[in-house]
């Protein structure tokens, strides 16, 4: 069922996504995390393994996927966790993409028991910035390795979705920048995705509306032509 070709381009080639999203414990029970399904990332690391790279996928909170065929799957939890296992899986690694959600804070405190309401009940939860774990990943700066990043952006009456993809490229210094147009019942929890692969050499080209297997092969082929 692939309506495009799988050339065998990755042959040889070590590659790490993530993929899900991370949740933060706030308590025993219950977690500060997002939406994300990790298909996008599963996607990747199938297209991948289909076109005979060597993958590790870590992932984070996730629906219920099928593992990929040959690939080795981490799973983690909080975005400490999963920076922990993408820096060690990108040590070897020729290429890492970072399509996880990774929540950018945590709650400061880890209550040791349930919270319970009633007399002195909590009103906020203090919050904590993250580490950026695509920054982390950039900033080690190993030469010959590519690193893509993923943004999702609705866009708003200032700057278009491009615009802002644009930004962040700039901002994150990635190789590569997937940028997802999001907003009202697009991407998240979908199957068909659509936006822009921005290039650090300063290349556009959009990624039209199509499955998210279909998305991973455009990334594929981008990067292949990268590490060449
Ligand atoms: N990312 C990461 N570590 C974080 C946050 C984000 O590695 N703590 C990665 C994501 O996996 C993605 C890219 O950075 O590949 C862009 O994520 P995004 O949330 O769009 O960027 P942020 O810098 O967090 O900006 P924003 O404030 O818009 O959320
Ligand atoms: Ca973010």
């Amino acid at each position: 069922d692939q309506p495009f070709p799988l050339p065998r381009d990755l042959e040889g080639r070590r590659v790490v996504v993530s993929a899900g999203g991370t949740a933060e414990p706030l308590d025993p029970v219950r977690t500060l995390g997002n939406r994300s399904s990790g298909r996008q990332g599963y996607a990747l690391a199938r297209v991948a393994a289909q076109r005979g790279a060597d993958v590790t996928l870590v992932a984070g909170t996730i629906a219920d996927l099928d593992p990929p065929a040959a690939v080795d799957v981490r799973r983690v939890q909080t975005t400490r966790e999963m920076r922990e296992a993408v820096l060690d899986a990108a040590k070897a690694a020729d290429v890492v993409v970072m399509a996880a959600a990774v929540a950018d804070f945590r709650p400061t405190d880890l209550a040791t028991a349930k919270i319970k309401k009633g007399d002195g009940e909590p009103t906020s939860v203090p919050l904590t910035r993250n580490p950026d774990i695509l920054r982390d990943l950039v900033a080690q700066d190993v030469p010959g390795r590519l690193v893509v990043g993923f943004a999702a952006e609705t866009g708003d009456e200032h700057s278009s979705v491009l615009d802002l993809g644009r930004a962040k490229l700039e901002r994150k210094g990635c190789d590569l920048l997937v940028v997802n147009a999001v907003g009202a019942g697009r991407a998240f929890e979908m199957e068909d995705n659509e936006g822009w692969l921005l290039g650090a050499d300063g290349t556009s080209e959009p990624l039209p509306m199509g499955s998210k297997a279909a998305l991973s092969a455009r990334v594929w082929d981008a990067v292949a032509q990268r590490l060449r």
